[in-house]
């Protein structure tokens, strides 16, 4: 089993703030640092992940996808092969700019080294098909490890240091940029944010009462100081995790949106009637100002609970 405190650290380590470039906004570099230092991408040749000409830019989420489930029966794979079949249909539909898989890719109980990257494998496929580029946040099961796996003796972090210093010479003050934050496992205050919601000012989803497994353990509370206070135009905070929610709220104490992601795979708990999808996030603009609309797209197409992340959202 996972210790909760460790729970916590891995959150933060699958934390993931997807940068996207906004070619049409350039700043003059200093002296001495060249393009090449802070883009990611020119000397490989390969494509800018950047804003439309248009200056639109959409995003797809999928989430707890869980993968894995059930080897040994006919189910498990049906749902793969139907969590496939969505993903499928969302991206030839929705073709977004960019995809996340905000955490829990895998059922871990029944998967291990030896199968893992096969299952990888078949969840990168449709994206891969698609070419849309993407990143991924770790959930609870991809850590998981079984009694049959040895104890790591080494367990190695990862953290995108992206020095804020050369960040801000580089692309000017944090301010003109916005910002969408990542994790798998909502923050531990929205587990309170849940009593304070409505059906008419928080459309969406909401099944799934919070409880405290549903949340990070509060020892997270120094990262969401951090993460609500120091990054300029954060439009959201999203997270899974809880398959029956799809709503996105306001907190008041930090006045931050936090929105739900939609529970895109078969596998992993559900409910009927709660459905299977996605949530889009529409930049309409290169401007951080301008809110962002999302909204959740279910499989066969239907739309709901579409709102504007705007500065009266949720109040
Ligand atoms: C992974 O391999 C193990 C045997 O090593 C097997 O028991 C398990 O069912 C496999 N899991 C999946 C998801 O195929």
């Amino acid at each position: 089993m996972i210790k909760p405190n460790l729970a916590v650290k891995l959150a933060l380590l699958a934390t993931c703030f997807a940068q996207t470039s906004a070619s049409p906004v350039q700043h003059s570099l200093r002296p001495g640092i060249s393009v090449d230092e802070v883009d990611p991408y020119p000397s490989l040749g390969k494509p800018r992940v950047a804003f439309k000409p248009d200056g639109t830019f959409k995003i797809t989420i999928f989430s707890d996808l869980h993968f894995g489930e059930n080897p040994w029966d006919d189910w498990g794979p049906k749902q793969d092969a139907n969590s496939i079949k969505l993903m499928n249909t969302v991206l030839s539909d929705e073709k977004p700019d960019y995809v996340v898989i905000n955490g829990d890719l895998i059922t871990g109980e029944n998967t291990f080294k030896e199968n893992a990257t096969t299952l990888i494998d078949q969840i990168v496929g449709p994206l891969n098909n698609a070419k849309v580029p993407f990143s991924t946040t770790h959930g609870v099961y991809n850590t998981k490890s079984d009694d049959s796996d040895a104890t790591p003796a080494l367990i190695l972090w990862f953290f995108d240091s992206r020095e804020t210093a050369r960040m801000e010479e580089a692309w000017g003050p944090a301010e003109q940029r916005g910002a969408l934050a990542f994790m798998h496992i909502p923050p531990h205050p929205i587990r309170d944010l849940q009593a304070t919601i409505s059906p008419e000012k928080n459309p969406g989803l909401n099944a799934d009462k919070l409880g405290s497994g549903s949340v990070q353990n509060p020892q997270d509370e120094p990262f969401w100081n951090t993460l609500t206070s120091k990054i300029p135009n954060l439009h959201a905070i999203v997270s899974g995790h809880d398959h029956g929610n799809e709503w996105c709220a306001r907190d008041a104490a930090t006045d931050v949106v936090f929105c739900f992601n939609k529970h895109s795979g078969y596998g992993g708990y559900g409910q009927a009637g709660w459905g299977y999808g996605v949530r889009d996030i529409v930049f309409k603009s290169l401007d951080p100002q301008v809110p962002p609309e999302t909204w959740i797209r279910l499989e066969a197409g239907e739309t709901r609970a579409h709102v504007t992340l705007n500065s009266d959202y949720g109040r």
